[in-house]
């Protein structure tokens, strides 16, 4: 996102929801305690609203996804929403057509919000200053940069499992240098005051210098868990071009997957976490990402209740800046 572009607005709050990068950590935290009030707890039925009624949201999604669009869709219905699951495959888009006549084409049928995953940077931004006055983005992924819906259910979950993030370690393995995952959970992590961010990769896959500031590299994974809270697995990012080059599956796994045996390494209590889709055998053994440390599913609706969070800010600000 460029420097020039303006997510909040003048009452603090947001008009499109791109990055989590330098939003204040206030913010970051009301949409927690409200995702977390959100959710659905065993026992009890999913929380519904009415935030969203009469307002259509448009999922356009340049990029497959099981979870995130799925996610939206039922955010969206839970508040009273109408959903549009757009096609590229199948829209004018393939006879030409651009994406900004596109996004104008859906606004003239009353499109009031537009989440977006492309692996185009700048894509989002361009939309989004495109319909600033009369829909709101959030976005579903962009490239290797950001995706901030992620960001923010994933520092939900940390919160629910572990509690005070100032206590603790947090280590995200992988694929770190083509995750834009990973980017957004360390500027939530940052932001809301992680005691230590590891990032755990190897050498092919760590991320230029500048990036994550504040973290701790580690290039072994033995090391870069030891002792930590939350261990956040990462798949191999192949779809995206990048320094990493071809992988040998059984070298990584040997090297960087995490194993029931490698876990003890981290605290007793550690989590597992992993954004999906998983590749099992790989970065992750199955008996770990089903064994009792895992919160993988928890993350997943924990994703409901945080797109809902967002969504209901998004329409509260729409109304206010209406009057
Ligand atoms: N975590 C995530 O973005 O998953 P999907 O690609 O399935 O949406």
């Amino acid at each position: 996102m460029s420097p020039t572009f303006a997510q909040l607005d003048a009452g603090g709050r947001l008009r499109h929801l791109l990055t989590l990068e330098g939003l204040p950590r206030g913010l970051l935290e009301s949409l927690l305690e409200r995702a977390t009030a959100l959710a659905a707890r065993p026992g009890h039925g999913p929380a519904r609203g009415e935030a969203l009624e009469g307002s259509t949201l448009v999922n356009l999604f340049a990029e497959p996804s099981t979870r995130t669009r799925a996610s939206f869709e039922v955010a969206a219905v839970r508040l009273g929403g109408d959903v549009l699951n757009f096609d590229n495959t199948l829209s004018s888009r393939v006879k030409g057509e651009t994406l900004l006549d596109t996004v104008h084409t859906l606004l003239a049928m009353q499109a009031d919000f537009f989440v977006i995953r492309d692996g185009e940077a700048g894509v989002h931004e361009r939309v989004a200053r495109e319909v600033d006055r009369q829909a709101a983005v959030v976005s579903a992924g962009e490239a290797h940069l950001s995706h901030p819906t992620q960001g923010l259910l994933d520092a939900m979950t940390i919160r629910e499992q572990k509690g005070d993030f100032g206590q603790l370690t947090i280590a995200i393995v992988g694929d770190i240098a083509r995750s834009r995952v990973a980017r957004s959970a360390h500027q939530a992590l940052r932001t809301l005051g992680a005691r230590e961010i590891r990032i755990v990769a190897p050498r092919a896959m760590m991320p230029e210098a500048a990036e994550f500031a504040g973290a701790r590299r580690l290039d072994s994974l033995d090391d870069g868990i030891a002792g930590a809270d939350v261990v956040m697995m990462l798949r191999i990012q192949h779809e995206r071009a990048g320094s990493a080059g071809p992988v040998d599956l059984a070298d990584y796994h040997r090297e960087f997957g995490l194993t029931a045996a490698r876990l003890a390494r981290a605290a007793p209590k550690a989590i597992v976490m992993h954004p999906g889709p998983m590749n099992r055998g790989v970065e992750i053994d199955s008996d770990v990402a089903d064994g009792p440390q895992s919160v993988i599913r928890r993350q997943v609706a924990n994703g409901v209740a945080t797109r809902m969070a967002v969504l209901e800010h998004l329409a509260a600000a729409r109304r206010a800046r209406a009057g």
